[in-house]
């Protein structure tokens, strides 16, 4: 089975080929991204009628590059999938009406695919992961955890009740003058800074529950900044060093709640960290110890499947396919979209662990 992928909901266009074999092993036959991070870095952050024009202006031949690369055409296609939400509603509606079109024009079902289960099922194209298992969402829109029990089927386990990590990231790395985006900026500058000049408390440690909060994290670096005054490159990069050790603690602390969580109900052996801020080295190393300690493997898939892209939309669509999982052309695109349902709106709300 052959699927093409359409990913369109944020600041990336792109567009990928996927195959998956009878034992339901997986084969990237090609992969596409654009990033529009050029286009958005003069305004500081996304500006989201800036992003769908470019996927607009982006998207046809950006597939034409992955079923060319793919050496596949639409006959040899089982099903094309996208984006259907959440996300920047004008960048979904493009990846979502190109997809329809698609499929009406060539006759193949279309797979309307949640970005987040995107983010879900890329380690078991990866890594062979099984369900189920436990997921750890760090990207710039969310920070969720949640057990994952099949292809659809989440429990949310703990989320965010302010900012993203990525979020706060971004937010931190302006405040240090350190450019957008801000994550790897962050990150590049604390690899010189010294962690324990500036003790920031972290956030929600030891609290009960598996939920996350950052805000109060970044009003205590907009203050250390305030003091400071003016900034050196050390200061920067201390303040950056700080920052980071303390979200990490702040995420490995939830973490380890959510794997006692995890096992009272589950008898998975895998743990599971996407989203762009996935690509942080520190957290990537204090994940993996916090999984050694707690006999859990630790599994990232590589640093490009983990940011925005393609592949895991095809290879999500490709899941959904072998279940028979396909969606009407009237199918709507979705700002808001949360894999788990039943999950309380309020966060935390209803959550013991
Ligand atoms: O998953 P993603 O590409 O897009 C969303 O769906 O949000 O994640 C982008 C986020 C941004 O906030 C970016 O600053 C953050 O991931 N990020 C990082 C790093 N690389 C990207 N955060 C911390 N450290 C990094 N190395
Ligand atoms: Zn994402």
């Amino acid at each position: 089975m052959r699927v093409l992928g359409i990913e369109t909901s944020c600041d990336e266009t792109a567009a990928a080929v996927v195959e998956a074999g009878p034992d339901g092993s997986g084969r990237i036959l090609s992969q596409a991204v654009l990033s529009q991070i050029s286009d958005h870095r003069p305004y500081g952050g996304i500006v989201p009628e800036i992003a769908a024009r470019a996927h607009l202006s982006h998207l046809d031949r950006l597939i034409t590059t992955a079923m060319t690369e793919a050496g596949v055409d639409f006959a040899d296609l089982d099903a094309i999938a996208a984006t259907a939400g959440p996300g920047l509603i004008g960048g979904v509606l493009v990846g979502v009406s190109t997809a329809k079109a698609m499929a009406l024009a060539t006759g193949k079902p279309f797979i309307a695919v949640n970005h987040l289960e995107g983010h879900a099922l890329t380690a078991r194209l990866t890594d062979g992961v099984a369900f189920p298992f436990l997921l750890l969402l760090v990207s710039g829109g969310h920070c969720q955890l949640l057990a994952v029990e099949g292809v659809g089927r989440y429990r949310r386990l703990g989320t965010t009740v302010d900012d993203a990590a990525g979020e706060a990231f971004d937010k931190v790395a302006k405040m240090l003058g350190l450019g957008y985006p801000g994550g790897p900026a962050v990150e590049r500058a604390a690899k010189d800074g010294n962690p324990a000049r500036f003790a920031f408390t972290r956030p929600m440690k030891g609290k009960p529950g598996c939920d996350f909060s950052f805000s109060g994290l970044k009003t205590a670096v907009r203050i250390a900044v305030e003091q400071t005054g003016t900034l050196s490159p050390r200061d920067a990069a201390d303040l950056a060093a700080s920052f980071q050790a303390a979200l990490v603690e702040s995420i490995s602390d939830r973490v380890r709640r959510a794997v006692t969580a995890f096992r009272e109900k589950y008898d998975g052996t895998d743990f599971v960290v996407s989203g762009g801020v996935a690509a942080n080295t520190a957290l990537r190393m204090q994940l993996e110890k916090t999984c050694a300690t707690a006999g859990l493997r630790f599994v990232a898939p590589p640093l490009a499947l983990c940011t925005d892209n393609a592949v895991m939309i095809a290879w999500a669509g490709l899941e959904r396919l072998r279940l028979g999982l396909t969606d009407p052309l009237d199918t709507k695109a979705r700002p808001r979209w949360p894999l788990d349902p039943d999950a309380p709106a309020r966060p935390g709300a209803g959550v013991k662990a």
